[in-house]
């Protein structure tokens, strides 16, 4: 695209969202479903058209870090140095929830998850708009999230009013989430910014994901495919258990993460578009980036 449909394309998302219309809009981690998050009637939109229970909160995406005071009651010290170090990127920060924050965004809680995106169409966007898109993965609830335009339209299809194509999500899976409303801070979803870089930075300070996960809709079969998905710890078992299975996908990237989580999503949808009935898919070591994609292979595999 140029410059100049650039500008156009992000004029006509504004009017639709000005209009309380829902726009898909792509972020460095997957595409969102965005409405203004300050419009009642528009973010009760973005719940049927993803087919999403109410109670499970959105998170609030901004143009800078400099507009977490007004979604925060209170910006927690952690949340403040989380925020100065990693954003505009793949970080999600739950906070104690300002005022005026609408209770369908933060599905009746106290906190409310806010984040800065690093995808440059997006950011043009969120800058001109000036207010806060909550949006929520571009995906039918319980699919796996979307990459690319055509993965939201192929979900979607008429209940997005507008699909700004900002090309395949760089990063591939959901951005990390960090409850800075408790202390210590908690991780509640791993993604590409890393529990490793989180702890450094808060010097140690922060607790693992533990038991029933707080942030709601994280359920084991949220991320899943039609296929069938076996886990598997290394490529060697990749290759054993795919021998004899002629009909069986084996999905390893194991020696490159960043490709892994990339095409990840997109491998599993294209599974299922291929009538593919079982993916063998070798985990990563629990390290680093490792660890998003094993959570969402896991969720992938869970129902099964
Ligand atoms: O990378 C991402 O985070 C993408 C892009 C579009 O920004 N968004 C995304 O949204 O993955 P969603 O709605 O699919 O996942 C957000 C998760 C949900 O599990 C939701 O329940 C949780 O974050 N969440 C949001 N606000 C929360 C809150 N106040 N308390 C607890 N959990 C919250
Ligand atoms: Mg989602």
């Amino acid at each position: 695209m140029s410059a100049g449909e650039v500008g156009t394309s992000i004029g006509r998302a504004l009017e639709v969202l000005g209009n309380g219309g829902l726009v898909a809009i792509p972020t460095e981690t997957v595409y969102g479903l965005a409405a203004d998050a300050s419009n009642d009637a528009a973010v009760r939109r973005v719940f049927s058209a993803k087919g999403r229970p109410a109670d499970h909160p959105l998170i609030v995406h901004v143009a800078a870090a400099e507009q977490l005071p007004e979604w925060a009651a209170t910006v927690p010290p952690a949340a403040a140095l989380l925020a100065d170090a990693c954003w505009p990127g793949p970080l999600t920060l739950l906070v104690p929830k300002a005022a005026h924050v609408l209770r369908v965004v933060t599905g009746g809680r106290d906190t409310v998850g806010v984040r800065v995106p690093a995808h440059p169409i997006t950011t043009e966007l969120l800058t001109r708009f000036g207010g806060g898109l909550a949006a929520p993965s571009a995906n039918r609830f319980g699919k796996v999230s979307p990459t690319t335009a055509q993965h939201v339209a192929a979900d979607l299809g008429t209940a997005v009013d507008y699909i700004l194509d900002g090309g395949a999500c760089p990063v591939g899976v959901e951005s990390t989430i960090v409850d800075c409303s408790v202390a210590p801070p908690q991780l509640l979803r791993p993604g590409a910014i890393t529990a490793e870089q989180v702890s450094a930075l808060l010097a140690g300070e922060l607790a693992p994901a533990a038991g029933p996960s707080r942030a709601a809709g994280m359920m084991a079969s949220h991320y899943a495919p039609r296929a069938r998905v076996v886990l598997v710890e290394s490529t060697a078992a990749g290759l054993a258990a795919t021998a004899d299975e002629p009909s069986a996908w084996l999905l390893d990237h194991s020696d490159d993460l960043v490709l892994y989580a990339r095409h990840l999503y997109d491998d599993l949808r294209a599974a299922d578009r291929r009538g593919v009935q079982t993916i063998v898919a070798v985990l990563p070591p629990p390290s680093g980036l490792g660890h998003a994609i094993r959570d969402r292979l896991m969720k992938a595999a869970a129902r099964w």
